[in-house]
C-alpha cells in the first residue's frame, strides 16, 4: 500500500529530470595506485600515483618492485600492467578514510615475469579486516577484480597474504568512494516474499556487469569508472536475440535509476525477443554466467523500454534460473507512466547450487500482449558467506589444508569477473574452454588423426622447436599460427573462397602439399567460441567419407582457425544456381543427394549418442574434385536426446527457409528437424533456386511451401529446373518428389529416418539408371519401399549397413568407437 502512495505521488509530481544527477559524483577518498611505479600514470583522466607516493600506506617487511618490457596488449589501462609490486611476505596498505560507507576495491592483476618470481605462479590470499576477498589466488592473464566493502571505521586495511613458499604480487589498486545510494540496503529475493534487508553489511564482489545489446562502455564512459562488457559472449542463443539502441530515448526520472547507478550507454541499447514479427513467437532469450555454488548473488536488472512506441505496449517475464521474479512487467507502469524511463530492480538469490547463474527474460502470456521482452544491462555481485568471506575456503588462514582441488575452484570462479579488459577476459575463458576439451578428450575416446587411414599429414619440422606440429602425436590436430600463415601466404585475400557467420575461408596448402580450407574465425563474429569448440569435437570424433575432415586447428594469439580438407567443387549450392557452373545431370545430383544423406545417417545413427547437424542446407554441402558429396559446417551441431527422452529442449538455430517448423514451435531439437531441412535441400536440387527468394511472387517466395503445393497436386514436374525437363525418367521423379514431401511433413514423427531418405533416393536413382529388363528388379524391391510407414526402422537400418559396403570408415568407426567407450566404462 505504502509502494502505491508514493507510486502514486511520483505519477503526480510527475518530474522529468533529464540530467540532474550528471553533474558527476566526485568520490570523498579516491586512492589510485600504479604499483611499482616510478611516476604517476594517468589512465582515462585519472592519475594513479607512483609507488613511491603510496609506500607511506604500506607497512611492508619484504617488498620488491618489478618491471616488464614484455609487450602487453595495447590499452589504455596496459600501463598500470608495466610494473608491478612483489610482497614475500605479509603485508598490508593502510587507507584514511574521511568518509564512511561503501568503497570500491578495484585489484589489477597482470603476472609477467621479473628476476626470480614468476608472478603466474604466485598463490596468496587478500582480505579486509573483515572480509576475505581472495585466497589462495593465482592469476594466468589480465584480470580486475572489483569489491565493495562497507566501512564503518577511519581506516580501510587491505592485506595480502603470500600461500606456503610462494609470494604475492599487484599491478595496480584503488580505493574509492562508493555513492550512498547505489547499494540500498533492501532488495527483493528469488524464492520468498519476504524481501533481503542488510545489504548494508555485505562484502560484494563484482561477478558480471552487462550491457545488453550494447558495445562495450568503457571506464571512460562511466561516472564510477566501471566497465561494461557486451552481453554477447553469455548469450545462450544468440539468434533468438536482437538489439536496438537508442540512447536519446532514455530519461532519468525521480524514483527511477540515476546515470551513477547505469549511465545512458547501458540504458540506451538493449537486447530484445527476436520475434520476427511472429505474433505466436514464444521463447525466452537467456544469458547464463559463472558464478561461485554456496554463495548468495545480488542480481540487478537495468530496464528502459527504448523499444514501444506508446505506453503500456510492452509485457513481459523475467526469470532466474527457473524461477520467475515478475510476472508481465510494464515498464511504463512504474515511473509515472514515461516512456522509456530508466528503470533498475534488484534481486538477491538464494545460495547457489550449481556454478551457473541463467537469466532470462520471456513473453507475458496477458491476452493481447505482443510477445516481446527486453534487457538493457545486468550486474550480478557475490554477497560474502557468514563467515563474512568471499571465497570458498571461510577464513584467511591457508595453511596446510588448502587442497589444490579447491584453488582451481576459485581460479575458476574467478573467471567470469574477467572485465577489465574483455580481450583478457574472452582470452581466458578461451583458454580455460580449451583446457576442458583438451582433459575431455584424454578422458573420453581420443581417435589419433592417423585412424582415418592413411591421410595423416605431419606438416613443418621446421616447427618442431616449441610448439609440437605433428598431428600424429597425441595433441592431435593443433597446427602452429606460423604454419597456418605460411599456408595462407599471411591470409592473403586474394585467397579467400568464402564469407560466413564465423569470418573467412581461404584456399591454402600445407608444406607438405596437402590443400586445404582455412577458415579463420572473426573475433567480432556472431558465432564464436562455443561454435568454434564444438565444431573441433564433434569434426575430431566423426570420420566419414560423407563428412569434411577437420585437418587441424589453432587457437594461438587469441585466434580460432579451423583447417580442413579442400574440396576442389566448392558448395553444392554453387552448382544449383548463380555461380554459372555447369548444370548438374540428374543422376550426378541423386548421387551428390545419396552421399550426404549418408554423411548425415551416419550422425544420427554412427554414435551412441545422435548428433543433430542444425544446419543441413545446400552451402553446407561441400562436393570434392570427383563431385563427391561430404557435409560440413559443425557449428551448430547437438547432441541428441538421451535414450529415455524424445527430445533436445533447445532454442532455435539454422538457416532461414530450411528450419523445422516444428523445431520453431516447439524448440525441441530431434534428429527430424535435420530430416526436414534435407528434405528442402531436395527440392532445392530438383528446382535449382534459392530457398527463398523474395523477389519472386508471394506464393512462389519460399520454395518449400511452393514445392509441396505443386507435389500435392502431383505436378511437381512443372517446376522442376528446366536444364533437367525431359531428362529424368517419371519414376525416378516420382519417388524423389515422394521423398521429399515426407521429409517436409509437419510433424516429426512423420517424417521419415534418415536412413530411409537414404534408402528412397538409392531407390530412386536406380530407378533413373533401370534401363529395358531391369524392371524385375524394381519390382522385387517396391513392396518394401512404397511406403515409409511400412518400414520397419530396424531392417531398414540393417539393411543400410548391408548395403553400403562403401561406407566402411562409416561403420568401422562407430565400432571403434562403441569398444572404446564401453572399455573406458569399466
Ligand atoms: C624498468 O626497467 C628499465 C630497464 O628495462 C629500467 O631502466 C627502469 O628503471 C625500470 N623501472 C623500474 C620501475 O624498475
Ligand atoms: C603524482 O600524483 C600525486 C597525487 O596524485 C601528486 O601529489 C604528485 O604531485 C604527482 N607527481 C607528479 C610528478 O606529477
Ligand atoms: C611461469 O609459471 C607458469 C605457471 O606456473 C608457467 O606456465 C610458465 O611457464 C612459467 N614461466 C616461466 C618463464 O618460468
Ligand atoms: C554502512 O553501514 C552503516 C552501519 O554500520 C550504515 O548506517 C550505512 O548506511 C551503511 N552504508 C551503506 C552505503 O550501506
Ligand atoms: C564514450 O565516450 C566517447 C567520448 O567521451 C564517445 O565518443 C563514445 O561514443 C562513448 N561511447 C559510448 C559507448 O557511449
Ligand atoms: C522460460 O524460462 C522459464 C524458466 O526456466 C521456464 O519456466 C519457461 O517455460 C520458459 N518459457 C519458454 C517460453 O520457454
Ligand atoms: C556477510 O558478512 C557480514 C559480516 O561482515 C554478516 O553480518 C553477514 O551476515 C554476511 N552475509 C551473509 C549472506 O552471510
Ligand atoms: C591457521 O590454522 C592453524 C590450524 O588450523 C593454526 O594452528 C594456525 O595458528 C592458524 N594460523 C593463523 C595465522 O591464524
Amino acid at each position: 500500500m505504502g509502494c502505491k502512495i508514493i507510486e502514486l505521488l511520483i505519477w503526480v509530481s510527475s518530474v522529468l529530470c533529464f540530467q540532474c544527477f550528471a553533474r558527476g559524483f566526485t568520490p570523498a577518498d579516491n586512492y589510485l595506485i600504479d604499483c611499482g611505479s616510478l611516476a604517476n600514470s594517468t589512465v582515462g583522466g585519472r592519475v594513479f600515483m607512483a609507488d613511491d607516493l603510496a609506500s607511506k600506506l604500506l607497512s611492508t617487511p619484504q617488498r620488491v618492485v618489478g618491471n616488464t618490457s614484455k609487450s602487453i596488449i595495447s590499452s589504455a589501462v596496459s600501463r598500470l600492467y608495466q610494473t608491478a609490486r612483489i610482497f614475500t611476505g605479509v603485508s598490508k596498505y593502510t587507507f584514511p578514510i574521511s568518509q564512511r560507507g561503501r568503497l570500491w576495491i578495484r585489484l589489477y592483476f597482470s603476472p609477467f615475469v621479473y628476476a626470480t618470481y614468476n608472478m603466474s605462479s604466485a598463490k596468496f590470499d587478500v582480505s579486509t579486516e573483515n572480509h576475505v576477498l581472495l585466497s589462495s589466488f593465482s592469476v594466468g592473464a589480465h584480470l580486475v577484480k572489483e569489491f565493495s566493502v562497507n566501512i564503518t571505521t577511519d581506516s580501510l586495511a587491505i592485506i595480502f597474504t603470500p600461500s606456503e613458499n610462494s609470494f604475492a604480487f599487484i599491478n595496480a589498486l584503488e580505493v574509492v568512494s562508493v555513492p550512498d545510494q547505489l547499494i540500498p540496503d533492501h532488495a527483493r529475493t528469488v524464492k520468498s516474499s519476504v524481501g533481503f534487508q542488510g545489504l548494508m553489511w555485505q562484502a560484494l564482489e563484482t561477478v558480471a556487469r552487462v550491457n545488453m545489446g550494447g558495445p562495450m562502455v568503457s571506464f571512460k564512459n562511466d561516472t564510477l569508472h566501471r566497465t561494461w562488457v557486451p552481453d554477447q559472449s553469455f548469450l545462450i542463443e544468440k539468434n533468438l536475440a536482437s538489439t536496438v539502441s537508442n540512447t536519446r530515448a532514455v530519461k532519468y526520472v525521480d524514483g527511477g535509476s540515476t546515470p551513477e547507478i547505469a549511465p545512458v550507454s547501458v540504458y540506451g541499447s538493449c537486447t530484445k525477443m527476436n520475434s520476427l514479427g511472429d505474433p505466436n513467437s514464444n521463447f525466452n532469450v537467456t544469458w547464463e554466467f559463472n558464478v561461485d555454488p554456496g554463495f548468495q548473488h545480488l542480481v540487478r536488472f537495468h530496464f528502459c523500454d527504448i523499444v514501444s512506441t506508446s505506453l503500456n505496449q510492452l509485457y513481459f517475464n523475467v526469470f532466474i534460473d527457473s524461477s520467475m521474479v515478475v510476472r508481465d512487467l510494464d515498464l511504463s507502469a512504474y515511473l509515472g507512466n514515461v516512456l522509456a524511463a530508466a528503470y533498475y530492480m534488484d534481486f538477491v538469490t538464494d545460495s547457489a547450487t550449481m556454478n551457473k547463474l541463467r537469466v532470462s527474460i520471456g513473453p507475458s502470456n496477458l491476452r493481447g500482449a505482443y510477445p516481446d521482452a527486453i534487457l538493457n544491462g545486468l550486474e550480478i555481485m557475490k554477497l560474502n558467506n557468514s563467515d563474512g568471506s568471499l571465497t570458498g575456503l571461510g577464513t584467511a588462514n591457508t595453511s596446510g589444508s588448502s587442497s589444490k582441488k579447491k584453488v582451481g575452484a576459485i581460479v575458476g570462479a574467478s573467471v567470469g569477473v574477467a572485465f577489465g579488459l574483455l580481450l583478457a577476459g574472452l582470452l581466458f575463458m578461451f583458454c580455460r574452454k580449451r583446457r576442458r576439451v583438451a582433459h575431455r578428450r584424454q578422458s573420453k575416446t581420443w581417435i589419433p588423426f592417423s585412424t582415418n587411414g592413411g591421410t595423416s599429414h605431419t606438416i613443418g619440422s621446421k616447427y618442431s622447436e616449441g610448439t609440437t606440429a605433428s598431428l600424429n602425436s597425441n595433441t592431435g590436430y593443433h597446427i602452429p599460427f606460423l604454419a597456418v600463415q605460411e599456408a595462407t601466404n599471411n591470409f592473403d585475400e586474394s585467397l579467400v573462397i568464402g564469407i560466413g557467420g564465423f569470418g573467412k575461408v581461404y584456399k591454402g596448402e600445407l608444406n607438405d602439399g596437402t590443400k586445404v580450407a582455412v577458415k579463420r574465425g572473426n573475433p567480432q563474429s556472431q558465432q564464436g567460441l562455443a561454435e568454434f569448440q564444438t565444431e573441433i569435437e564433434m569434426l575430431s570424433q566423426f570420420r566419414h567419407r560423407h563428412l569434411v575432415s577437420l585437418i587441424g586447428y589453432c587457437d594461438e594469439k587469441n585466434e580460432m582457425i579451423l583447417i580442413y580438407e579442400y574440396m576442389e567443387n566448392g558448395t553444392l549450392k554453387s552448382h544449383l544456381y548463380g555461380s554459372g557452373h555447369p548444370s548438374l545431370s540428374w543422376k550426378q545430383r541423386l548421387e551428390i543427394c545419396i552421399g550426404a544423406a549418408r554423411g548425415l545417417h551416419y550422425l544420427h545413427t554412427g554414435y551412441a549418442k545422435a548428433v543433430i547437424h542444425r544446419d543441413v542446407k545446400s552451402a553446407n554441402i561441400l562436393l570434392d574434385e570427383n563431385l563427391m558429396a561430404k557435409v560440413a559446417d559443425f557449428g551448430l551441431s547437438k547432441t541428441g536426446p538421451e535414450i529415455d527422452q524424445t527430445h533436445v529442449s533447445t532454442a532455435v538455430k539454422g538457416s532461414f527457409g530450411y528450419l523445422d517448423p516444428e523445431y520453431f514451435r516447439r524448440q525441441q531439437l530431434t534428429e527430424k528437424s535435420d530430416v526436414y531441412s534435407f528434405g528442402v535441400v531436395l527440392f532445392e536440387v530438383l528446382c535449382a533456386r534459392p530457398v527463398i527468394d523474395p523477389t519472386l511472387p508471394r506464393e512462389m517466395v519460399n520454395l518449400a511451401e511452393w514445392a509441396m503445393k505443386w507435389q500435392k497436386r502431383g505436378q511437381l514436374v512443372q517446376i522442376i529446373d528446366s536444364n533437367l525437363k525431359g531428362k529424368i525418367r517419371p519414376d525416378s521423379l516420382r519417388k524423389f518428389g515422394e521423398t521429399a514431401e515426407k521429409c517436409l511433413a509437419d510433424f516429426g514423427v512423420d517424417r521419415p529416418s534418415m536412413g530411409d531418405v537414404l534408402w528412397n533416393l538409392e531407390y530412386a536413382l536406380q530407378l533413373q539408371e533401370a534401363v529395358k529388363n531391369s524392371t524385375n528388379m524394381i519390382g522385387e524391391l517396391s513392396p518394401q519401399i512404397n511406403n515409409f510407414s511400412q518400414l520397419d526402422p530396424t531392417v531398414s537400418s540393417e539393411q543400410f549397413v548391408l548395403s553400403s559396403v562403401d561406407d566402411l570408415s562409416g561403420a568401422s568407426m562407430s565400432k571403434v568407437f562403441s569398444q572404446l567407450v564401453k572399455s573406458e566404462g569399466r
